[in-house]
This record gives structure tokens, C-alpha cells and sequence, in this order.
């Protein structure tokens, strides 16, 4: 079988110094896009983190990058997609000389065990037809400035890392390692990337804590299934989980 390109050769990439978001912005022009394209912004005035919260995102200080990826035969395609993401952005920063890197589940970027990056998958288009997805990565390069909410927390930056790579290296070395991971996720699916989650997860075989809405539940992380769902060994058994929110579970 013959593997099927999505993106091409080249990419474009579109650098503001300023915008309200990287990905709003690249979601409001989806239809001139190709696979593979990023864009990049120096300032965003209205960031976005995941689950409604803002990503603070000061001038000059990080890096506040987007890519777009067209999914053929729908949302459902994206299943495990995150986690594909983070192990692209893991690959970049080992790449780079960064050690010490984990992620935790699905996408939250660990150095030294402190947040150095998160991810937020935005979509548009209709379930099981053609969509438009917007990969959007935030990487604390110096948090030497205020970081507004930001306290909610512990973060971790580059700044202090001999290997501190240059922005705009980091933005093409990740669209780079991003064309490759997402056209072999394509092809073959989260079963090609298992291996690789198994080496970065933080939380295998710890005791967690997952709270989904007002709902906890306990157990020890057992990784993740072929769907990229977390498993958890709980009273009831090992049981798969598509959302919330994980941490440890202390005492
Ligand atoms: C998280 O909450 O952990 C995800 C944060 C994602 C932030 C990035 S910065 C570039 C892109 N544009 C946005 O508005 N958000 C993402």
C-alpha cells in the first residue's frame, strides 16, 4: 500500500507580530489553506488554553505557533490526534538538546515537572465529512515577565536550558516533525505512536485522579488505549476514559 501524502512539499507560514489568536486566526481562513501550513505570532492579545481558559501570551517571550491540518473523512479521524501532537513536540525539544520532558495526558508538555507547553485542538466541519483542524502550541521560552493568570500552576521555561533554542528554529523544526507524525498517524493510526507515548507519559502506574465535571475517580494510570482513551485500574476494573482532567493523587 502506497502511503497517501496530505501535505505538501512546502508549507506556508504566516508571521504577525501581533494577533488575537494564532489559531482564530488560522480557523477563520480554512478554506485558503493547505495541510501543513502554520502561523506564528509574536503577541496575542486574546489567547486561548484549553477548557475556556486564556493562554496569557506577553510580547516577544514565547513562542505562539498554530498549524492546519485538513482530516478527509471527519472528526472522527482526530481520535488519539493530541497525543500524536505531543509526542511531535517532545521529538522537536530532545531534538534540540531539552531532556528531562514528559507529557501528561492528553497533551500538557512537562519539564523538570513543571508545565513548559500546552496544546489546543480547535475544529470546524461537519462530523463525518471533510474538517478543518487548527493545531495550537504554546511553548514558554522566558517567563521572566508577568504572566497574568498564569498562577494556577507551576511553569517551567527554556530560558535557563543551554540548548534555549531560537523561536523561529523551534516553529519550523515543529512544523517539520508535525507533517512527518501526522501523515504516519494517517496512515497507520495511534498504534505507530504507542511506543513512544509509553517513554513520555509522567503518570504510568501512578496513583491518579481524574475529575470529569463534579465526578472523581480513582485509580493507578495504566497508559492509554488504541484510541488514545487513558486507562485507569479503579475498583471497578480497568476502565478507559476519552476526558478530564488528570493529576496526582496526593497521600
Ligand atoms: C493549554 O491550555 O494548555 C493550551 C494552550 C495553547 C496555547 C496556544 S498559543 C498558540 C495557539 N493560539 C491560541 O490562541 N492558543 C494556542
Amino acid at each position: 500500500n502506497e502511503a497517501k501524502l496530505t501535505s505538501s512539499i512546502l508549507s506556508r507560514c504566516f508571521y504577525f507580530d501581533e494577533l488575537p489568536s494564532t489559531n482564530a486566526f488560522l480557523l477563520k481562513h480554512v478554506e485558503e489553506l493547505s495541510s501543513g501550513d502554520i502561523c506564528i505570532a509574536e503577541y496575542q492579545s486574546a489567547g486561548r488554553g484549553r477548557r475556556g481558559r486564556n493562554w496569557v501570551s506577553p510580547y516577544g517571550c514565547h513562542l505562539y505557533c498554530s498549524m492546519y491540518w485538513k482530516l478527509e473523512q471527519g472528526m472522527a479521524q482526530a481520535s488519539g490526534l493530541s497525543l500524536v501532537v505531543a509526542c511531535a513536540l517532545v521529538e522537536v525539544l530532545k531534538c534540540l538538546g531539552i531532556d528531562d520532558l514528559g507529557v501528561k495526558w492528553p497533551n500538557d508538555i512537562y519539564l523538570n515537572n513543571k508545565k513548559l507547553a500546552g496544546v489546543l485542538i480547535e475544529m470546524s466541519g461537519q462530523p463525518d465529512s471533510e474538517c478543518h483542524l487548527v493545531i495550537g502550541i504554546g511553548i514558554n521560552i522566558s517567563m521572566s515577565h508577568a504572566q497574568g493568570d498564569k498562577i494556577d500552576q507551576a511553569w517551567s521555561d527554556l530560558s535557563d536550558n543551554p540548548s534555549c533554542p531560537e523561536k523561529t528554529d523551534l516553529a519550523v523544526a515543529l512544523q517539520k516533525q508535525l507533517k512527518i507524525d501526522l501523515e504516519t498517524f494517517q496512515n497507520d493510526g495511534l498504534t505507530a505512536f504507542l511506543e513512544r507515548w509509553k517513554a513520555v507519559d509522567i503518570f504510568f502506574g501512578k496513583q491518579v485522579k481524574l475529575l470529569m465535571g463534579d465526578n472523581e475517580i480513582n485509580g493507578i494510570c495504566k497508559g492509554i488505549d488504541s484510541t488514545g482513551a487513558i486507562l485507569l485500574e479503579t475498583d471497578k476494573g480497568l476502565v478507559p476514559f476519552v476526558g478530564g482532567e488528570i493529576s496526582l493523587r496526593s497521600g
